[in-house]
């Protein structure tokens, strides 16, 4: 199999953005986390995390203006105090039941005989020129596969000689309104949104790998409010959807099971919790602390179980049955990677084993170095993937400095923005008439003044 137009950034990225700070802010349901890296020789050294929890969302989508403005604000400034930098603008994460994913092709003339960046971009250009509802925008363009005159299956079709590029593409639209909203609340906080991002896909990029992304899996994060899910098949992305279903529904069972504060049931998730009774001894045992002055009760943990278990039932089939409706089940080989905090609960991916009847992992963040141990767990795949989604994004904006030139530039970008920002870097770089060496080029000062 080929590599994507823009794999190359991935390793390009060492060369590209050094001495970069790029921020992910993943504004979850339960928790806002701003995530701050320097891109260097090494690779990304996160440098601060700052976390703070967060009751402006509901099921992933903002629905409090206020409480979410204030706690991006502390986020970020306790990232901030800790990296010891200024924070002025962020990739930032969307998520809920809004964003879809749907399927389109594009197709254009190969100019010169041989298929140039120029011609991947107009070709995604096509892909997305197809009708939107008004109040949707496409979040991201995703190329599945190019075809170059007769042959399919390319994934890089840069180089190759031929009269006619096509395209299949998964486009991810998104709610304006709630796009608009996450931006909104950055901005209100003084921020710059260099890009918003499909939040399951930035995870994806911290916990799933490029070799099972070409075996095909899935990544499945079960955050508060959500459960994200994304399969990839040939090394794309070819289906995204959202189930508003998440860890704080467990909690809100152990409430009103246990009859217990939710503060507390979620306490008790978190260190009795166990999603699979028969993993729970029969003599364990908890304390329920009551509810309006009733004093505490110990009861045996097999109850907390059984009350958690039949929930975590009800995810993992509705997870199985979304796959199984795209067909794309037999397609994962690679098996399921499971990340957002709620798969911390003990037995999750045992669970999730038996009923998706494929390997499951946890997934945990990875490609980053630094104060790792501050991001190390599944709820922080998001931040993690927003940082290393801008890294390369970055380093993409930093190839076109390099390779800028008077004719057009562009590469098949990662996302629908990163493609309007390369039209504008393009523009820029036409009126900045032939390129210098990036350091001295306008295009190159736009980039800085950017980010
Ligand atoms: N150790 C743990 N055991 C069980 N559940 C946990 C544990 N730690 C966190 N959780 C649960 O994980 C959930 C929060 O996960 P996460 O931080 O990924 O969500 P979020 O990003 O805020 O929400 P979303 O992605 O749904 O918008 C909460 O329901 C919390 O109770
Ligand atoms: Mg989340």
């Amino acid at each position: 199999m080929g590599r994507r137009p823009w794999d190359c950034f991935h390793s390009m990225i060492t060369k590209a953005a050094l001495g970069e700070i790029v921020v992910g802010l993943d504004i979850g349901t339960t928790k806002v986390c701003a995530v701050v890296g320097e891109v260097g020789e090494d690779g990304i050294t996160v440098l601060g995390v700052g976390q703070v929890p967060c009751r402006g969302l509901r099921k992933g989508i903002v629905s409090n203006i206020d409480h979410t403005v204030h706690a991006i604000k502390d986020a970020i400034e306790s990232a901030q105090t800790m990296a010891g930098v200024e924070i002025r603008t962020v990739y930032a994460g969307v998520a809920g039941s809004h964003v879809r994913a749907q399927a389109s092709d594009g197709v254009a003339a190969i100019s010169g005989g041989e298929v140039t960046r120029a011609d991947v971009e107009r070709v995604l250009e096509g892909a997305r020129a197809i009708p939107v509802d008004a109040d949707r925008q496409i979040l991201h363009v995703l190329p599945r596969e190019y075809m170059v005159d007769a042959q399919d299956g390319i994934r890089d079709p840069i180089g190759m000689s031929g009269v006619r590029l096509s395209v299949k593409v998964n486009l991810i639209t998104a709610a304006t309104s709630c796009v608009q909203n996450v931006i909104r609340c950055a901005e209100k906080c003084g921020l710059t949104v260099a890009d918003v991002v499909l939040s399951p896909y930035a995870s994806a990029e911290a916990v799933f790998s490029d070799d099972e992304k070409e075996i095909g899996g899935a990544v499945v994060d079960i955050g508060g409010g959500t459960t994200d899910i994304l399969l990839y098949v040939d090394g794309g992305i070819a289906h995204a959807s959202v189930i508003p279903v998440g860890g704080m529904n467990i909690t809100s069972d152990i409430a009103a099971g246990l009859r217990t504060p939710m503060a507390e049931a979620d306490r008790l998730k978190r260190l009795s919790g166990c999603a699979l009774g028969r993993m729970v001894r029969e003599d364990e045992e908890i304390e329920v602390p009551g509810v309006g002055g009733h004093a505490p009760r110990r009861a045996p943990r097999r109850v907390l179980s059984d009350i958690i278990e039949p929930r975590v039932e009800e995810i993992f089939c509705a997870i199985r049955k979304r796959i199984e409706d795209t067909g794309m089940l037999e397609q994962l080989s690679a098996g399921v990677v499971l990340t957002g905090g709620a798969v911390l609960l003990e037995g999750m991916s045992e669970f999730a084993e038996e009923i998706l009847g494929v390997p499951v992992r946890i997934g945990f963040p990875t490609g980053v170095r630094g104060i790792t141990q501050l991001v190390h767990g599944p709820q922080y795949a998001s931040g993690v993937g927003l940082v290393r989604y801008g890294a390369n994004a970055l380093a993409d904006a930093h190839s076109h400095a390099r390779i800028a030139a008077p004719a057009r530039i562009a590469v098949a970008p990662p996302s629908h923005s990163m493609m309007r920002m390369t039209a504008s870097a393009a523009k820029k770089a036409d009126e900045a008439g032939p390129a210098e060496g990036p350091k001295g080029s306008r295009l190159w000062g736009w980039i800085k003044q950017a980010f």
